[in-house]
């Protein structure tokens, strides 16, 4: 029974888990305030608040999961991608309690994490797993992939982003609109209360399945310069419908793509994961669509979507199983999209 405890720092939020086996002992988060004013994170801010955040996370995950140090088979953080300075915190303390039990130290994939985090399980919850191969689609702020997943440790990219990731069109959008950051929860609320067939944003014309969001961000730009200089309040008047229909817009996008490889791979079982899983319509998409195209469709939980330990713990889980340890010299890396290979 291997009991691990997984510390993630790859960007904005300070996250210590404990697991035992795939059952999660506790999850716990801080979130850094501190950027909002900034309308993005500043990475010097956020590796000084993982400083400060982490001995007391790593604290509370360990009391909340009823475990002690010396209880710990193995300690898992994450090594990349993210932000550089964010990650060495999380890297540096890992290694740190990892000496001091004497336990072996496992690496993990950022990306990896989110698409495993379907197999977190919960005591006495009711738990649902895609079946391999499955395909994962992977939205977050700094990546956009498809991917098939043959087995824990054996990913194969089948589409990704060609420049921006979707979670930077749905922040660029809340910018543009001066609704504040992060910009995804707040496009999601605003878009319930908006009309989605108002208007329409240049679509990307990509052959295979790759993404590209760069000319719909800047359909979005050109097309409110040209409003605003007819009418200065136009986006005051209308945010709610411009939401509404630029969230419909890179939804379609996703959608296309997502269907296209299940086609060509004959795969059914569709899991979406990373931090745009939490919107509010993607979910309801990709749900229909899967009930119209005979998907077994895995969301995963709201607290599971955005950055968490415990998705790093799972995704350790396995490594560790098959004596997947890093070296105590290991340095995180700040660009880590291939992860094909474990
Ligand atoms: O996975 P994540 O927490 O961090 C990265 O690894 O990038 O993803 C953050 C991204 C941000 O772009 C944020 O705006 C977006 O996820 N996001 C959302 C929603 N919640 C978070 N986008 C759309 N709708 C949401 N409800
Ligand atoms: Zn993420």
């Amino acid at each position: 029974m291997a009991t691990i405890l997984a510390i993630e720092s790859s960007c904005d939020d300070t996250s210590a888990a404990v697991l035992r086996e795939e059952y999660l002992l506790s999850n716990v988060m801080a979130s850094q305030e501190v950027h909002k004013k900034y309308g993005g994170v500043v990475p010097e801010l956020a590796s000084r608040a993982h400083q400060q955040n982490i001995l007391p996370v790593v604290a509370q995950a360990l009391e909340e999961g009823g475990v002690t140090i010396g209880e710990l088979d193995a300690v898992a953080f994450t090594r990349g991608p993210g932000l550089l300075g964010s990650l060495l915190v999380g890297t540096s303390f890992a290694k740190g309690v990892a000496i001091a039990i004497g336990k072996p130290l496992i690496e993990v994939n950022h990306l990896q994490g989110h698409i495993l985090s379907h197999f977190i399980r919960i005591e006495g919850r009711e738990h649902r797993e895609p079946k391999f191969p499955f395909l994962s689609l992977l939205v977050s702020g700094g990546h956009t992939q498809i991917v098939r997943v043959n087995d824990y440790l054996d990913f194969e990219i089948l589409g990704h982003t060609i420049d921006d990731a979707v979670g930077e069109a749905f922040d660029k959008c809340a910018k543009l609109l001066g609704l504040g950051y992060p910009g995804g929860p707040i496009v999601d609320r605003l878009a319930k209360e908006g009309d989605p067939s108002a208007f329409r944003f240049a679509k990307p014309n990509i052959s295979g399945l790759d993404y590209s969001f760069s000319g719909i961000k800047t359909s979005l730009l050109y097309f409110l310069r040209d409003k605003k200089a007819e009418n200065p309040s136009f986006i005051e008047e209308n945010k709610r419908n411009i939401c509404a229909s630029f969230q419909r817009d890179l939804i379609e996008i996703l959608l296309k793509k997502l269907i296209l490889a299940s086609k060509q791979t004959g795969i059914r079982e569709i899991a979406l994961g990373g931090g745009v899983s939490a919107n509010s319509e993607l979910r309801e998409r990709i749900s229909l669509e899967g009930e119209k195209r005979g998907w077994n469709v895995f969301l995963p939980e709201f607290k599971f979507t955005t950055d968490n330990a415990a998705m790093i713990g799972i995704a350790a889980l396995y490594r560790y199983r098959k004596g997947l340890f890093s070296p105590i010299d290991v340095a995180p890396i700040s660009r880590a999209a291939d992860y094909s290979q474990p």
